[in-house]
């Protein structure tokens, strides 16, 4: 494994003309913020050595390397899913990839249903904190000490600095966000009634089939963490309906821009509080 991240990062600092330090990852249908990115090289995955290939309709695929108000970011437009097939290591080897390139925080974001009552259809939901409700676990097996400890510290997975500033952003733009735990499951089926119930139950205000094996693996590697999910249908019980994907890509769709807002904005002064 060691070898391959090598490689692959090899592979792409020879792509990449700049030294992006904040790594993005959009979820399904939420390729907008791209459309900000300038100077851009795009570099699809199936010409990466070792990237698995995204499958799911709605992802393009691709890695693109740019700037964002001005900023250096390495973005995936589409990410591996675990109900695609992939085992968990090829799900988050991506991120291995970007800490080896340099990356120092991650932007992630999804699209999840609400199981939180006070939740509406096409929320922006920062992410808390999370619940791994994965079959698998992508940091079973052996421990690379040169990629993080045995035993991660998950106390703090989005970094609270990260959060309050997205939130001090969205008021300033009057963009409203709510807060919340993001369950991450498998799929690829929604949800019954009784799931939503359930992960409301465990302590989750969203779920979704995403995320959380990136996030794990990103705090393995000591990269910071940041999330939202965009809140596409709601499994609460007296309002679920019947959810396909293709509602889940329109609604996506329609809050995208000020998701991308946040992010942009959140890159800028991230950037800024380092120099
Ligand atoms: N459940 C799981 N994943 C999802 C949902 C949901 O209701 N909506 C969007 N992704």
């Amino acid at each position: 494994m060691l070898e391959q991240i090598k490689q692959t990062a090899d592979f792409l600092k020879s792509k990449i003309p700049s030294q992006p330090e904040i790594g993005i990852i959009l979820g399904t249908g939420l390729g907008n913020l791209v459309t900000q990115i300038t100077d851009k090289t795009e570099i699809p995955y199936n010409t990466i050595p070792n990237f698995p290939v995204s499958t799911v309709e709605g992802h393009s695929g691709k890695l693109i390397a740019g700037k964002l108000g001005g900023v250096d970011v390495l973005a995936m437009q589409g990410r591996f899913h675990y109900y695609e097939g992939y085992d968990m290591k090829q799900v988050t080897f991506p991120v291995r990839v970007m800490k080896a390139i340099g990356i120092e925080t991650l932007l992630v974001s999804n699209a999840s249903g609400g199981v939180n009552p006070g939740f509406e259809i096409g929320d922006l939901m920062i992410i808390t904190d999370h619940i791994n409700h994965f079959p698998e676990h992508p940091l079973r097996g052996k421990n690379y000490n040169e990629l993080g400890t045995r035993f991660p510290d998950m106390s703090e997975a989005y970094s609270k600095d990260l959060i309050a500033r997205a939130k001090k952003i969205a008021a300033k733009n009057n963009i409203k966000v709510v807060e919340g735990v993001y369950v991450g499951t498998s799929g690829p089926t929604f949800e019954t009634p009784a799931e939503y119930v359930y992960f409301r139950k465990i302590g989750g205000d969203a779920v979704g089939m995403s995320t959380v094996p990136e996030v794990i693996v990103a705090n393995h590697a000591g990269i910071r963490c940041f999330g939202i999910s965009i809140i596409t249908d709601l499994g609460v019980p007296g309002k679920i309906i019947e959810v396909s994907h293709e509602e889940v890509q329109q609604t996506g769709n329609s809050v995208q821009p000020l998701m991308t807002q946040i992010m942009k904005e959140l890159t800028v002064e991230i950037f800024k509080s380092k120099e």
